[in-house]
């Protein structure tokens, strides 16, 4: 696990991003593994911009987004489908047709399936991006998701419905009590995953995602049987780690 600490969220963002044209500029058809949440919108921001001044082609890449509420429509703005297309799709020269999310519509179990075929026809994923949740899931797998689990149906929990409340007019109600989430081994079979985090509020998973013995009490501690993980951090979520 390689682990680089930034001055702030800028750089995060700045460093990943890089990360992602590289990916985007080194493979022939470049599958890539998106994230959702407040984490990554610079990110996205800064992609776009790369695209308008240096004209990178989105053409050939592939998308596999991680998760999606259930019951939220794609034009709902709170969805992870509108999320995607306001913040990245709509402004470069991808194929809308190879950008992929769960559909969270319909029959749910089956939707999971079917998401997961799709990655395996397309896949491996060559980069993966990750955000954290407070509790240390990755894309929505809870504590106590199996290591061994495949896309599939969760129901959020507490910590993470009052966390996305802020998305939803801080209405706790208005938050859906279920997601389709990649599941922990589809997110390992990424060649290549990238974790990024910043701010205070992340500090606790951090140290666990890098200090505590895997633990489903602590989805993101799977990450550490994988070789190819980078974690990207500012100095705030970084609070809890020793020195060396
Ligand atoms: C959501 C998403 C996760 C994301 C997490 C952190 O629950 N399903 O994929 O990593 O939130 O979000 P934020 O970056 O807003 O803190």
């Amino acid at each position: 696990m390689q682990i680089i600490i930034c001055k702030n969220g800028e750089e995060v963002a700045k460093k990943t991003a890089n990360l992602i044209l590289k990916t985007i500029k080194t493979n022939k058809n470049p599958v890539l593994g998106l994230a959702t949440g407040s984490t990554p919108l610079l990110m996205y921001k800064l992609l776009v911009e790369d695209f308008q001044q240096n004209c990178t082609s989105w053409a050939n890449v592939i998308t596999f987004n991680l998760d999606e509420y259930c019951g939220l429509s794609s034009n709902n703005e709170q969805s992870y489908r509108y999320y995607m297309n306001e913040n990245l799709f709509k402004h470069i020269n991808i194929d809308f047709s190879q950008t992929y999310l769960p559909n969270g519509n319909g029959n749910f179990k089956l939707n999971a399936e079917v998401y997961e075929n799709q990655i395996i026809n397309f896949g491996p994923i060559d980069l993966q991006i990750l955000g954290i949740g407070t509790n240390g899931h990755i894309g929505f797998n809870e504590p106590g998701t199996d290591f061994n689990s495949l896309t599939h149906v969760v129901n959020l929990n507490e910590q993470t419905i009052k966390d996305n409340a802020r998305f939803f007019n801080n209405d706790i109600s208005q938050v859906p009590k279920q997601a389709i989430t990649m599941g922990i081994k589809t997110i390992l079979n990424s060649k290549v995953i990238v974790l990024m985090a910043s701010g205070i509020n992340k500090a606790e998973a951090i140290y666990h995602l890098v200090n505590t013995k895997p633990t489903t009490q602590w989805p993101c501690t799977a990450l550490q049987s994988h070789d190819q993980v980078i974690i990207i951090i500012d100095k705030d979520a970084a609070s809890l780690l020793k020195k060396s």
